[in-house]
């Protein structure tokens, strides 16, 4: 069962929404049903999240993706369609029903913070505890283990005030730890922090994820982040899916021209990994196999060395021609000695970008080897320069590029900054009702 699905889901702004419903069931696009004076934000949408799994939705600003991402907790009801959180219709569930699930199962990360600026770091990351009627030692005890989680240890005591961007976000995020829910939704959690705090802030939730296995419906406007990210990335555009599949698909097989478009300028070799870089390893040889055959097998490939593999695709080492036919000439019956076991082998879900110094210091093709110590591919240095050179020269200006020229937007472009604020009252409104702090208080 998925963690999330969202199963045909409309949400249409103005008065004639159910028309307009029909209308785009019928595949017209958004600007043709102008003249019913409504906003299509999220058109026919269709997903499911897999338990554990960090689901980016990414779009322009416009795109539908706050609306979306409402939907899916229940704090805005769809035009049409159903949300399942957990096998659980939850446009079906009344109110206090659906606090309840939502306090239960579902955080959110704002893009604001959303703290109380009046309440301590611990009572702030305890607050949905709070709500759920936890004792409050027991609740500020897992806010400090939270803050412990997210490198804020020390800070429990401060205001939000005394706190920079980024550890406010933080506290915003052990939150939401705090909570335990096994869902949180994260709509532009990062996007009003610096890049280097962003980035950072990147990793670290990629690492509380592979300790902590939520799932995470995280929203972006930034295509690099979606791809740092995203198990699985879900292009919105004018409200409508794009494309739904992960970054090396979507990089290697866009769906149509506008994420074409909108990929063209990502830097490859951060998103690619080394298997997806990889060929097979042809030729291998066995270490019982004696020179000879050796020698032959490379000649037969057309190759000047081979990796030496066991039956069960242990990686032993490599053999180049040029020792094998000196061995032979002096009489040798096996490859014992002749076996280079030092070799340069590396992760299949190393990035391509990490793999350049290692290929430069190799003798060898690199050598792709799992978990499990087994040969399953090879990168020779041609097919590393042929992924590089498969990228745009501008790379790391994809992020604005993409997200404020490249493509056109159909929405007029705000500011991230003034679109936030435009869009935060009817969220901060629901989620007061909720009990987590307004945003505007807490940017007092
Ligand atoms: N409460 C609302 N009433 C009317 N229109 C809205 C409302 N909320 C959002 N919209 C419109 O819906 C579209 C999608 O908005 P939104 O979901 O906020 O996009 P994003 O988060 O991708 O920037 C936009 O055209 C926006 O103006
Ligand atoms: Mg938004």
């Amino acid at each position: 069962m998925p963690a999330v699905r969202a199963d045909r889901l409309y949400k249409i702004f103005g008065k004639r929404a159910s028309r307009a419903v029909e209308l785009l069931n019928d595949g017209r696009h958004r600007d043709e049903i102008a003249a019913l004076d409504v906003t299509a934000a999220v058109v026919d949408v269709n997903f499911e999240v897999r338990a554990g799994e960090i689901f980016v939705v990414m779009g322009l600003s416009g795109s539908g993706k706050s609306t979306l991402i409402r939907m899916l907790n229940g704090l805005l009801e769809p035009t049409s369609g159903v949300v399942e959180i957990d096998g659980t219709d939850i446009t079906q569930l009344s109110g206090a029903a659906l606090r309840r699930l939502r306090s239960q199962k579902v955080s959110m990360v704002f893009q604001h913070f959303a703290l109380f600026p009046h309440r301590s770091v611990e009572e702030n990351a305890a607050y949905g505890l709070e709500v759920r009627g936890v004792p409050r030692e027991e609740r500020l005890a897992k806010a400090r283990e939270s803050l412990a989680l997210v490198g804020l240890d020390g800070w429990e005591n401060r205001l939000p005030e005394q706190l920079s961007g980024g550890m406010r976000q933080r506290v915003g995020l052990a939150r939401a730890l705090a909570a335990d829910t096994d869902i949180i939704l994260m709509d532009e959690a990062f996007s009003a922090l610096d890049p280097l705090i962003r980035r950072d802030m990147q990793s670290q939730l990629l690492e509380l994820q592979a300790t902590l296995g939520k799932t995470i419906v995280f929203i972006t406007h930034d295509l690099n982040e979606a791809m740092r990210l995203g198990d699985r990335i879900c292009v919105l555009r004018d409200g409508r899916v794009a494309q739904i599949g992960t970054a090396e698909e979507i990089l290697n097989d866009p769906a149509n021209d506008y994420v074409a478009q909108f990929v063209e300028d990502v830097d490859r070799t951060r998103v690619l990994t080394a298997s997806s870089v990889m060929e097979p390893p042809i030729p291998v040889i066995d270490p019982n196999h004696g020179p000879r055959t050796a020698l032959r097998t490379m000649r037969e490939n057309q190759t000047v060395s081979a990796f030496v593999v066991r039956r069960n695709r242990q990686l032993v080492g490599a053999v180049r021609e040029g020792v094998i036919g000196e061995a032979l000439s002096s009489d040798a019956k096996d490859l014992e000695g002749l076996i280079d076991t030092d070799i340069e082998r590396v992760h299949p879900d190393t990035a391509v970008a990490d793999l350049f110094h290692q290929a430069a210091e190799s003798t060898y093709p690199l050598a792709v080897v799992d978990d499990e110590g087994r040969l399953v591919g090879v990168i020779p240095r041609v097919t590393l320069l042929a992924a590089l050179g498969a990228q745009n020269s501008s790379g790391s200006a994809a992020d604005s590029a993409a997200s404020e020229t490249a493509v056109d937007s159909p929405a007029p472009a705000p500011s991230e900054e003034s679109d936030a604020n435009a869009k935060e009252p009817p969220e901060a409104v629901a989620a007061v009702e909720d009990g987590v702090a307004d945003e505007e208080g807490s940017r007092q």
